[in-house]
This record gives structure tokens, sequence and C-alpha cells, in this order.
């Protein structure tokens, strides 16, 4: 991966460890050129820098999506609070790591409901990130909503998967148990980070 966006990436604001960071780089850097990324749950886009390297890389796209309000189970970080509305903003935070990035030639941010967006997307996806809500119902409804329109041969990334509930939350896990049940098989496992490609 390119050194001077893996420093950017490592630095940034988030929820991906290096490891599992380069792990979403690899996997998404072997994708076909001129195919699309996919990535649910954006926060401040750390994770997207790894996949922006990898569509660099690949020749591809990178699209991610979120409505930037955060997620009902992960704590409020107040320093990302808008004071005129006293609600979370994650959006200017990912402008900044997009430009700090200069990653803007290959990153299309969508600011809206996953489940939304979802309603209108027709696109074929060669690889699509889950990291978006980890309720039982929003990691289910994102799965619901993209993971069909993953390539046959294309790749689903999973984060947050802990198959011991001591760990942490479940739902992802089990995105992970119908993912593998409806077409797709491991490929690799990084930290809690899953990658599946659809065999069907
Ligand atoms: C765990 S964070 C993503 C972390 C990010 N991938 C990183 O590397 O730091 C989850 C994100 O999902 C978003 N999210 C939660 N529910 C959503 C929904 N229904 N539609 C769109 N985005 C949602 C939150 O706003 C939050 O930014």
């Amino acid at each position: 991966m390119d050194v001077a966006l893996r420093q950017v990436a490592e630095g940034a604001t988030g929820f991906m460890p290096p490891q599992e960071g380069l792990a979403l780089y690899t996997a998404a850097a072997a994708i076909p050129a001129g195919g699309l990324i996919c990535e649910v749950g954006t926060y401040c886009g750390k994770s997207t820098l790894y996949l922006a390297a990898a569509a660099r890389a690949a020749g591809a796209t990178v699209v991610t999506v979120d409505h930037h309000r955060g997620s009902e189970e992960k704590y409020h970080d107040t320093t990302l609070v808008d004071p005129r509305t006293g609600r979370l903003d994650t959006l200017p935070f990912l402008r900044r790591t997009l430009e700090q990035g200069q990653v803007e030639d290959v990153v299309t941010a969508i600011v809206g409901r996953s489940e939304q967006v979802g309603r209108w997307w027709t696109t074929p996806i060669a690889l699509l990130f889950l990291d978006g809500g980890h309720t039982e119902e929003q990691a289910q409804a994102d799965y619901e909503a993209w993971g069909r329109h993953v390539t046959s041969g294309g790749l689903l990334a999973i984060h947050d998967v802990f198959p011991d509930p001591a760990d942490g939350g479940q739902a992802p896990h089990h995105v992970l148990l119908r993912a593998l049940d409806e077409g797709f098989r491991e490929q690799s496992r990084t930290g809690s980070l899953r990658v599946l490609r659809r065999v069907d």
C-alpha cells in the first residue's frame, strides 16, 4: 500500500486497526479494473482510505455510504458534534480525511441512510465492505440492501465479527453466518475482519 496514504489512514479518526485495514486493502486491490468498491459505514473515512488506495492500485472506484449521524450502539465522540445543532456530524471530518489522503478523485461519498440508498441502487459491486450500524436489525438490513449487488466471484468484507459474545456484539457474526448460507465462502480472517467470496 502507498506509504503516505497508509500514514494518513493510521492517523485518521475511526475504527479500523492497521492490520485489518491492510487486509481490507489487499482484498480490494485484487478486484478487476473498472470494478466498484462499496462501503457502508464511512464515519470519518479511516477505512475509506484503505479502500481508496486499493482502488488506485486496481483501477477501481469507491462509493461510501453513511448518514454521518453515528450509530446508536457506539459511544459519541463529543469532538464530532456540530455545536450549532448539538448533533453528531462526521461529514466535515470525512471531507478533511479525503482531502488529506488526496483521494477525492477515486472516492464518491453518499450521504444518506444505507437502506434508503439501497432502495434505488442498481450497480454491480466487486467488493462490498459492511461496517455500518451494528444492531441486529441494521446489520441485517444492510446485508439485505447491498449483499445482492455483489457480483458472482465478487467479495464481501464484514467488520467486527466476533464469534464469542464475550468479545463483542453478535450482529456482524450473524450476517457472516447468513452470507455463508447464501452463496458466499470465507476467503480470509484478520482480527475481526472477514472476507468472503461469492461462489454461486
Ligand atoms: C463503526 S462506524 C464506521 C467506521 C469506519 N468504517 C472506520 O473505519 O472508522 C459506523 C458508521 O455507520 C453509520 N451508520 C449507522 N447506521 C447507519 C444507517 N442506517 N445508514 C447509514 N449509515 C449508518 C454511522 O453513522 C457510523 O459512521
